[in-house]
């Protein structure tokens, strides 16, 4: 899968597609992270690639022709086929905001383009003519979508496959399996008199997979009660979760 970011800090992007599962993705053939440099594709010597608003107001906003044009270069090579199904996303406040179904979605296509956004944000004209999809990581407002678009990558990625080691332990993540994940343990089996649960050294397989499904729903429950009304429940889940206080749900 090709990433192709659009933005005027491509440095920021150096360490992030070069470490640990990302970069040994990148270096396995996977995945590829392009970062382009908005500033490139700018008319005048001085790299102006912001300008004031119309109608006044303050802080700069980033100029259509350099996006536009550092856009159809990240976009060269790619074939038309595959260009069409190539989502171009706007990092922004104002989308849609990022998660399981939408990263699911973005997995499938054989690559991104996505625009880091600076300042007072982007003339309007990038969202009308270049831009597929707006998103959103999360209700605050970034300086620049340097990180959001990280934070894309990085999710968009572990559903690429063969990124992540075992496709099973992506669906048993928290959210992508519906619910939040059990507590996790590891050696030590006691550490600051803080003690591992006995069952999870007990060697009783079916035992373990009880007490992980109970303390997983626990967890939800307490934590994301939400997640329930949606969550892919057995009526064993059903059962144990009216034990432990759950109303039935619908907390939307
Ligand atoms: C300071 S923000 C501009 C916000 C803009 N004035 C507004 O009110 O919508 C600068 C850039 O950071 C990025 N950004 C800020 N918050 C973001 C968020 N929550 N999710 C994704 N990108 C964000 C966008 O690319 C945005 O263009």
């Amino acid at each position: 899968m090709r990433f192709h970011v659009l933005t005027l800090f491509p440095d920021a992007f150096g360490i992030f597609a070069h470490y640990s599962i990302i970069g040994r993705a990148v270096e396995r053939g996977l995945l590829s992270v392009e970062a382009t440099d908005i500033r490139e594709f700018t008319a005048d010597r001085h790299g102006t690639a912001d300008d004031y608003q119309f109608g006044g107001g303050p802080g700069m906003v980033m100029k259509p022709e350099p996006v536009f044009g550092a856009a159809a270069a990240a976009l060269s090579d790619t074939p038309a086929a595959e260009r069409a199904r190539t989502p171009v996303v706007l990092t922004s406040p104002q989308g849609r905001t990022l998660d399981q179904a939408l990263v699911d979605e973005f997995a499938t296509a054989p690559g991104m383009v996505i625009i880091c956004g600076h300042y007072a944000g982007v003339d309007e004209r990038i969202r009308q003519g270049l831009v597929t999809h707006e998103i959103s990581i999360g209700d605050y407002v970034l300086t620049g979508g340097e990180l959001a678009a990280m934070v894309i990558i990085d999710a968009v990625s572990r559903f690429v496959p063969g990124v992540v080691g075992s496709e099973e332990n992506v669906q048993e993540d928290s959210i992508t399996s519906g619910l939040l994940q059990h507590p996790l343990y590891t050696r030590p089996a006691e550490f600051r008199g803080m003690a591992t649960p006995d069952v999870l050294r007990s060697g009783n397989h079916a035992e373990i997979e009880r007490w992980r499904r109970h303390k997983s729903l626990e967890r939800t429950l307490r934590l994301r009660p939400d997640l329930l009304d949606t969550a892919p429940l057995t009526n064993s889940d059903r059962v144990y979760l009216a034990s432990i206080g759950w109303d039935g749900g619908q907390h939307a």
